[in-house]
C-alpha cells in the first residue's frame, strides 16, 4: 500500500486496522519505530505519510470514502474444529466482509489481498450481495508475490500483476481500474488479468512449486551427505539449464516463512476436499521434506556432539526465516531450538533483528501447538512450561557473547554479518571440538576448517 501511495500521488491510501497500538506504531514520528523492518520501507512510508499515505483506526470512514477496498488480513491455518491444521481460518475475512457490507454507502471494488482458498472470493461476493442497501460490489483476487527482505524492490519491479475478476462487463470493468492504478508503473504486459478462480489458485501454486524447489533440493542435499557430492556443485550444474532456471535452489535447514506451509497445507486440503487424495499427497511430500531437513539437521548437531546436548551451550546464529526481515514465522530455528531443548540444550540466541521476547514467544507457542510435526515421537515430546523455557535460553545482543564458551554453534539465518565474524576470536573462546552446523552454507569452509572448527555445511560430506 506505500508503494501504491509512492508511485500514485493523485490517490490517497489509507490503512485501518482495529489495533490502536499497531496503527499508533505505524504513525510514530520515529520511523525507526515502525512496527516491520524491511528494507526501504520506512523511507517511503517517511516521504508519503500525512500526504496521501495515512493510518488510523477509523475503519468505518475508510470504508465510506473508499472506492477500492483492500482486504489484507491474517489468514492462519486453523487450529480448531474442521480442517484444523489445514485448512485457512477465514474468520478475519468473513469479519472484514461482514464490516463493509455494514458501513458502506456506496459502490465498492473489493479486493482480495491475503492468500486464501481458492473460492473463497464468492463467499465474500455472499456475504456482499446480502446488503439491503442495494449496493454494488465486484470482487476482485490480486494476490501478492512479494517476498520479505526484497519486498520494496518486488512491488518496484514485479515478474508480474495478477488481477482475477468475473468475466462479465462490471467484472472487466472493475479489473481495469485496478489495472489502471497498477499501469502507473508497471508495464501493461506484466499485468495478468484472468477469471477470479485462476487468480486465487495462481497464488497456492506458485508458493507451492517454489517450496517444492527448495525440498527438491533438501532432498538431493540428504544424498550428497553419503555420496560425497556437493548440493552446491549441483544447484549450479543443473541450474544452468535454462528450463530449470539457478533460483531457489539454495539447499537450507528448511524453508519456513507465513506462506510456503500454510499455502501447501491449503492446497492439499483442497485437493483432498475434492477427492484428490493422490494431488494432496504429491503435495504433501514437500512439507514433509521440509520437516526431515529440520530433524535431519536437529540430529546432526545431538549425534556431533557425541549423541547428547543435555546442559551444552549451542549458540543459535540467526533466529528470523530468512535474512533481511525480522518475521520469524515458521522458521526453522523454532523447530530446531524446540527439538534441542527436549534434550535439555542450553541455547544462546543471537539474531540481528529479532527481540527477546519474540523469540520466547515462538517457543511457547510451538510447545501448545505441534500440530504438522512429521518427526516420529513428536507426540511424545515434553511442553516446557514459560520458566523452563527462559532457564534453557538466553538471547543476546551482540553475536560473541552467544558464541563464547559454546559446545557448538548452528547457523540458521543466512544474515551477511555472520560471514565475517572474528571466528579466530570465537574459536579461541569455545569449548573445543569447536563445532559449527551451517544451515545456510554460508561460512567459509576454507577459513572455517583451517582455523580449526569442526564444521557441518548442508550437503556436502
Ligand atoms: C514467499 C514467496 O517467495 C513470495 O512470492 C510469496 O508472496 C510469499 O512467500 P517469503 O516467504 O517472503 O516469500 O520468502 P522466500 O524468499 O520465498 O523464502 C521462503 C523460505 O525459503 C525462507 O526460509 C528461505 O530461507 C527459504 N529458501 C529460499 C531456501 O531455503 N532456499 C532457497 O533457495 C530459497
Amino acid at each position: 500500500m506505500a508503494v501504491i501511495a509512492e508511485q500514485c500521488p493523485d490517490i490517497e491510501v489509507t490503512i485501518v486496522d482495529i489495533n490502536e497500538q499497531r496503527i499508533a506504531a505505524w504513525n510514530d514520528v520515529n520511523a525507526e519505530n515502525l512496527p516491520i523492518f524491511e528494507p526501504g520501507l520506512k523511507e517511503i512510508v517517511t516521504k508519503t505519510r500525512g500526504k496521501n499515505l495515512f493510518f488510523s483506526t477509523d475503519i468505518e470512514g475508510a470504508i465510506k470514502s473508499g472506492d477500492i477496498i483492500f482486504i489484507s488480513v491474517n489468514t492462519p491455518t486453523k487450529l480448531h474444529g474442521v480442517g484444523k491444521g489445514m485448512a485457512a481460518d477465514l474468520k478475519y475475512v468473513e469479519l472484514c466482509a461482514r464490516q463493509i457490507a455494514a458501513e458502506a454507502t456506496g459502490n465498492k471494488i473489493v479486493v482480495e489481498k491475503s492468500t486464501l482458498p481458492v473460492r473463497t472470493a464468492e463467499a465474500i461476493k455472499t456475504i456482499l450481495g446480502n446488503n439491503k442497501k442495494g449496493l454494488k460490489f465486484q470482487v476482485l483476487s490480486n494476490p501478492e508475490f512479494l517476498a520479505e527482505g526484497t519486498a520494496i524492490q518486488d512491488l518496484h519491479h514485479p515478474d508480474r500483476v495478477l488481477i482475477g475478476g468475473d468475466q462479465t462487463t462490471e467484472g472487466l470493468e472493475a479489473i481495469e481500474k485496478l489495472t489502471s492504478v497498477y499501469a502507473r508503473w508497471i508495464s501493461r504486459e506484466r499485468i495478468i488479468q484472468t477469471n477470479v478462480w485462476s487468480s486465487e489458485l495462481s497464488k497456492l501454486t506458485a508458493n507451492a512449486f517454489l517450496a517444492q524447489r527448495i525440498s527438491s533440493i533438501n532432498s538431493i542435499s540428504a544424498l550428497c551427505e553419503k555420496t560425497g557430492a556437493d548440493v552446491d556443485e549441483i544447484a549450479r550444474a543443473i541450474g544452468a539449464d535454462s528450463r530449470i532456471g539457478s533460483k531457489f535452489l539454495k539447499a537450507s535447514v528448511g524453508f519456513g516463512g507465513s506462506c510456503f506451509q500454510k499455502d501447501i497445507l491449503n492446497l492439499v486440503y483442497l485437493c483432498r476436499h475434492f477427492n484428490l487424495p493422490e494431488v494432496a499427497d504429491y503435495w504433501e511430500q514437500v512439507i514433509k521434506m521440509n520437516d526431515f531437513q529440520k530433524d535431519r539437521f536437529a540430529d546432526q548437531i545431538i549425534k556431533s556432539l557425541f549423541n547428547t546436548v543435555s546442559g551444552k551451550k549451542i549458540a543459535f546464529m540467526g533466529w528470523a526465516f530468512k535474512k533481511d526481515t525480522n518475521d520469524t514465522r515458521e522458521s526453522a530455528a523454532i523447530y530446531i531450538a524446540d527439538e534441542l531443548l527436549q534434550d535439555r540444550a542450553m541455547i544462546h540466541v543471537y539474531d540481528p533483528k529479532v527481540n527477546t521476547e519474540k523469540v520466547y514467544a515462538d517457543i511457547e507457542y510451538l510447545q501448545l501447538h505441534r500440530l504438522y510435526s512429521q518427526r516420529k515421537g513428536a507426540e511424545h515430546y515434553e511442553q516446557l512450561t514459560p520458566e523452563e523455557i527462559r532457564k534453557q535460553v538466553t538471547v543476546h545482543t551482540e553475536p560473541y557473547s552467544a558464541c563464547h564458551n559454546a559446545h557448538a554453534i548452528a547457523v540458521l539465518t543466512e544474515w551477511d554479518e555472520f560471514k565475517t565474524l572474528d571466528w579466530n576470536h570465537i574459536y579461541e573462546n569455545m569449548y573445543k571440538p569447536a563445532f559449527v552446523f551451517d544451515g545456510r552454507n554460508v561460512l567459509n569452509r576454507k577459513e572455517l576448517t583451517g582455523i580449526g572448527f569442526e564444521l557441518y555445511s548442508v550437503g556436502k560430506a
